[in-house]
C-alpha cells in the first residue's frame, strides 16, 4: 500500500505523515510531497519517499503520484488559484492510476455561502465527476486559528470579529490529521463525505470569556461590521486578500456555516476531539 500526501511541507500534511507512521504504515509506503522538499529532509532520513510536487505544474504532480494507490490532496493556500490547482492534482492522481483520492475541503462546503467555500464546492464536484473513487474530508476551523492569536487578544484585551453569536465547531489540526490518516489506512470510506469539527462549539464571546477566566485578565469580544473588521486586519498587516477572506468567513460563522453536530470526527478518530478547554491553559502558557 502506498500513500501520497501533498502539502507535507505544511502543518496539516506533516501531521498526517507523522500519524501514518505512528499507525504503523511503513515509511517506504509513504510519499511526502511539497514544493520545497528541503523541509522534508528529516522524513527522507526516516525512509519516507520525498518528491517535489507543485500544483501549478501538472508534470510534477503526475511524477509525484507514480505508483501510488491513495492520494491525499491537502487544499492549497492561494484562494484565487485553488480550484485550478486542485483540478490539476485530481487529474494527475487519475493519470497515475490512483485508486482513491482524499481531498480536504471545508465544513458544509455544498451549502456554505462564504467565499472560501466556493473553490472547495467546485473541487468536490470535479472530483465526483472525475469517476475516481474519492473521500471528502470537510475540515472545520482549526482551533489554532484562535490559539495562535491568544498573545494578541491578551495584549489588547479584545477578540475582534464579525461572527455575532455564531458558533464555531473548531478542532485541532492534529485531530483533522488523525481523521485523514484513519481514512487513508482504513477500508470502506470510498464515496464518503465527512463533516469534521469539534464538539463543544463556541461563540467568539464565549472564547473571550474562557480566555479571561483562564488568564485572569479581562478579554472581551468586539463584534464589528465586516468592513470594519477587514480594515482592522489590514491595519494589523494582513495581506488584502486574507483580510477579506477572514472577514467574510466570520459572516459565514455567524450564519452557522462553521458549525456541525455530525460527530464524524469523533467516529473517525475513535475519541472525542480536542476542544477549546483542553488547549486553553497550554496555549496561554506557551
Ligand atoms: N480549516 C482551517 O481553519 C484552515 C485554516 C487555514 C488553511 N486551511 C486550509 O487547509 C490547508 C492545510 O492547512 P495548513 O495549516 O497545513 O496550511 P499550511 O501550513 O500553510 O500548508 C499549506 C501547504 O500547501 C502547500 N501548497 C500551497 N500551494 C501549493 C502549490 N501551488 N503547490 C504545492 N504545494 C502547495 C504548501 O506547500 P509549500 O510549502 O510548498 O508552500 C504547504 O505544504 C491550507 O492549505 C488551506 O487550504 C484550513
Amino acid at each position: 500500500m502506498s500513500i501520497a500526501v501533498t502539502g507535507a511541507t505544511g502543518q496539516l500534511g506533516r501531521l498526517v505523515v507523522e500519524e501514518l507512521l505512528r499507525r504503523g504504515v511503513a515509511s517506504r509506503d509513504i510519499v511526502a510531497t511539497g514544493r520545497n522538499t528541503d523541509r522534508l529532509a528529516d522524513l527522507a532520513e526516516r525512509g519516507v519517499h520525498v518528491r517535489r510536487a507543485d500544483f501549478a505544474d501538472s508534470g510534477s504532480l503526475v511524477q509525484a503520484f507514480q505508483g501510488v494507490r491513495k492520494v491525499l490532496i491537502v487544499s492549497t493556500t492561494t484562494v484565487g488559484e485553488r480550484y485550478d490547482n486542485h483540478v490539476r492534482a485530481i487529474d494527475a492522481a487519475e493519470d497515475a492510476g490512483a485508486e482513491l483520492v482524499v481531498y480536504t475541503s471545508t465544513l458544509n462546503a455544498r451549502t456554505a455561502g462564504m467565499m472560501l467555500a466556493d473553490a472547495h464546492a467546485k473541487t468536490e464536484q470535479y472530483l465526483r465527476d472525475s469517476g475516481v473513487p474519492f473521500v471528502v474530508l470537510r475540515n472545520g476551523w482549526y482551533l489554532e486559528n484562535y490559539t495562535s492569536q491568544f498573545p494578541l487578544y491578551l495584549e489588547t484585551g479584545v477578540v475582534p470579529g464579525s461572527a455575532g453569536g455564531g458558533r464555531v465547531s473548531a478542532a485541532s489540526r492534529r485531530d483533522y490529521a488523525e481523521a485523514a490518516a484513519a481514512v487513508l489506512t482504513g477500508e470502506g470510506h470510498a464515496g464518503a463525505v465527512y463533516e469534521l469539527g469539534g464538539e463543544n462549539a463556541f461563540t467568539l464571546a464565549e472564547l473571550a470569556s474562557a480566555l479571561s477566566d483562564a488568564s485572569g485578565r479581562q478579554v472581551i469580544y468586539s463584534d464589528l461590521p465586516a468592513e470594519q473588521y477587514r480594515a482592522a486586519l489590514l491595519d494589523a498587516g494582513l495581506p488584502a486578500e486574507l483580510a477579506e477572506v477572514l472577514a467574510d468567513s466570520d459572516l459565514g460563522l455567524k450564519r452557522g456555516e462553521l458549525f456541525t453536530s455530525r460527530g464524524d470526527l469523533r467516529r473517525l478518530i475513535g475519541r472525542p476531539p480536542t476542544g477549546l478547554a483542553d488547549v486553553l491553559t497550554g496555549a496561554i502558557e506557551s
